[in-house]
């Protein structure tokens, strides 16, 4: 049955090619081509703690208590938390749900003080691994209290070092009874990289906490509930064209129940609905879809937010990447206010400050539309009868009410496969606009395969290279990386965006490997790989210029271990070309460069290479960094570039007129 099966599914691949080829368009190699503006982006998942301990830049970990064992069985509402009686104090403490801050929100702390002892009865938190502050800086700090019993409280928030040392603090006293925010400013006198924040009541009383928070004054932008400024620094130094998020199969959740919701992640964060991340740790929704859009507003991104197709992700409720039963549909009952959900996304982005959902853009701050262009559905999903009758569902409607957008549709997991093809064969079927292909691959694979795209048929859906990597931070790998990239680049008309995954991820609680950047509480550790993505994204083009670069030597190392490409941007009139050599030699060749109008005499080189298995780590966070020098041009520019090696050379101020 299943040899039937599988010939049935090789004639019908085998009819297929034969459409593909047939129907190809040819490219004529002698002209520019139109390629992708969009071309490199970044794929942003939380994932590794890259959002709560990562670019969300609270302080507090568990701030509001809603920690469970679901999240981790270790956890519960005290995780991170310490009841502080060290004054000799005494009362009682208790995790409540009775009178929340707000329904979305159920745990708070009841302290119950009976004697205030000398210092006071409260909390402590202790961060994630520590609360990295900084001599001279300003921390925000707020909480929650709700004082059931007693006069007005005396408060005291303090961080401490880990001796209880005492680094900064501030006092206030309670003034009603009932819910209410308090925030307070602390200035830090004293470096410490793992800090606690200490919060003590004075005085008998009955008082309710929650949100307690502390954020660095200093965000990216200085954004209030903002994102950790040096992380975001880095990423921004990228210059993605977009940026994908929340994931990954954190989009499509582990189980109906646990299908990141966007409409949860708005609005006051009080008010947002936490919840398990299915990489077992736990989303505090802080780092929410406001903050995302204006995360990628802030860094010129455009955003490409990714919703669950009305399905659970297939790995639900086994280990991962074992199982494949656990994909379940939201019940059809349920799927119209799902596709209005959907919906409703798009008229948050985009709709006017007055419409429903733009009332709640322009309450946040953002009375002006966040421009969506693109939106994902679906995250590597099995192709499955439940899938696709409800991927056809929110399709048919977003591409109806928004004909503008650009849907993006899915592919399975792998770059072949039964749910590449089922995925292709639906996207053939609604005439998708783009799909999204995934790669986890060796670093040959991606040496092998710089042809995928050449016989990709241009008259069908454009292709999004969603997640993509190579198994390793090497230089080796990113040079692999950069030779597939290249071969992306001329590619560009059908290629139209590509996004190495995962992107960022907190040294000790990294859960997927490799990633894009490392970092723990006080640094930042960008990898060789970054730097690829960062030339290819900084250096990226409109316009493809097919055969300015000629290589010399033998063939099969060059198409084995090389590639090459030459683009102009329109915008700054810039040609740009890119030679990467993941070879054990050196290479040489010749670009033709006199098409290029006005040649400067002078351009911009820029190389990275070393030890092909040399990486940046937090022990030599420098191993591999991206060299910069000026070269003199000539309209036949002979070059040699080393072995294992990256070359860009940005022709600046070219005014380069389009090759005739
Ligand atoms: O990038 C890590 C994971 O890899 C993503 O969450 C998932 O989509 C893919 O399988």
């Amino acid at each position: 049955m299943m040899r039937k099966i599988g010939c049935i599914a090789l004639l019908l691949m085998l009819a297929f090619a034969g459409f593909r080829a047939s129907a190809q368009q040819k490219t004529d190699v002698a002209k520019p081509k139109e390629i992708s503006p969009d071309l490199f982006g970044i794929f942003f998942e939380d994932l590794s703690y890259a959002a709560d301990g990562g670019l969300y830049a609270e302080l507090i970990q568990n701030r509001s208590f809603e920690y469970s064992p679901a999240d981790n069985r270790d956890w519960n509402s005290m995780t991170a938390w310490k009841y502080e009686t060290d004054g000799f104090g005494y009362g009682t403490i208790s995790v409540e749900t009775a009178a929340p801050v707000h329904p979305n929100n159920p745990h708070y702390i009841l302290l119950d003080i009976q004697d205030e002892g000398q210092k006071g009865v409260g909390l402590e938190n202790s961060g994630f691994d520590g609360m990295p502050v900084k001599a001279g800086k300003n921390y925000s700090f707020s909480v929650f209290l709700n004082v059931m019993s007693g006069q007005s409280l005396p408060v005291k928030v303090a961080l401490v070092d880990r001796k209880g040392k005492e680094l900064g603090s501030s006092s206030f006293t309670t003034s009603n009874k009932g819910w209410k925010k308090y925030t307070e400013q602390i200035h830090v006198n004293f470096d410490n990289d793992s800090a606690k924040l200490v919060l003590l009541i004075k005085a008998k009383g009955k008082v309710g906490i929650d949100m307690v928070s502390l954020f660095p004054e200093e965000t990216f932008k200085n954004h209030k509930n903002g994102l950790r400024a040096d992380l975001a620094q880095v990423i921004a130094d990228i210059k993605p064209k977009f940026m994908r998020f929340p994931g990954g199969c954190l989009t499509h959740g582990d189980g109906i129940a646990n299908i990141y919701r966007w409409k949860n992640t708005i609005g006051p964060v009080e008010q947002r609905v936490e919840q398990r991340n299915i990489w077992n740790y736990h989303q505090s929704v802080g780092l929410g879809y406001f903050e995302y859009f204006q995360f990628c507003e802030d860094i010129g991104a455009k955003p490409v937010p990714v919703l669950a197709a009305g399905v659970s992700c297939q790995n639900s409720g086994g280990t991962w990447r074992i199982g494949g039963t656990g994909q379940k549909g939201i019940p059809m009952e349920e799927m119209s206010a799902y596709v209005q959900d959907v919906l409703d996304l798009i008229e948050y982005a985009n709709g006017p400050a007055t419409s429903i959902w733009g009332t709640k853009r322009a309450a946040a701050g953002h009375p002006a539309p966040f421009n969506l262009e693109y939106l994902g559905i679906g995250n590597e999903d099995k192709i499955t009868g439940i899938f696709e009758e409800r991927f056809r569902m929110i399709y048919d409607a977003v591409h109806k009410a928004h004909p503008e957008i650009k849907i993006i549709g899915t592919v399975g997991p792998s770059p072949n496969g039964e749910d590449f093809d089922k995925g292709w064969k639906l996207a053939d079927q609604l005439s998708v606009g783009i799909v999204d292909e995934h790669y986890y691959e060796k670093p040959q694979w991606f040496l092998k395969n710089t042809a995928r795209y050449d016989s990709y048929n241009r008259l069908r859906s454009k292709v999004y290279i969603g997640e993509y990597a190579s198994w390793g931070n090497t230089l080796f790998n990113a040079l692999a990386e950069a030779v597939y990239m290249t071969s992306l680049e001329s590619n560009g008309d059908v290629v139209r965006m590509a996004s190495y995954a995962p992107l960022i991820a907190r040294i000790g609680h990294t859960s997927w490997n490799p990633n894009l950047i490392y970092f723990n509480g006080t640094k930042v550790f960008p990898t060789v790989n970054y730097y690829v993505q960062q030339q290819f994204a900084a250096n990226s083009g409109n316009e493809y210029l097919p055969g300015i670069i000629k290589l010399k030597g033998e063939k099969t190392v060059i198409d084995t271990t090389a590639g090459t490409s030459s683009v102009r941007d329109s915008a700054t009139g810039d040609v740009i070309l890119k030679i990467a050599n993941a070879g054990n030699a050196t290479l040489s060749g010749e670009a033709d460069l006199s098409k290029i109008n006005k040649l400067p005499k002078s351009a911009t080189l820029i190389v990275i290479s070393g030890d092909p298995g040399a990486k940046n780590s937090s022990d030599t966070p420098q191993a591999v960094l991206p060299q910069s020098s000026v070269i003199k041009l000539k309209k036949k520019w002979a070059f040699t570039v080393p072995a294992y090696s990256l070359t860009v050379v940005r022709i600046s101020g070219a005014n380069a007129e389009k090759r005739k």
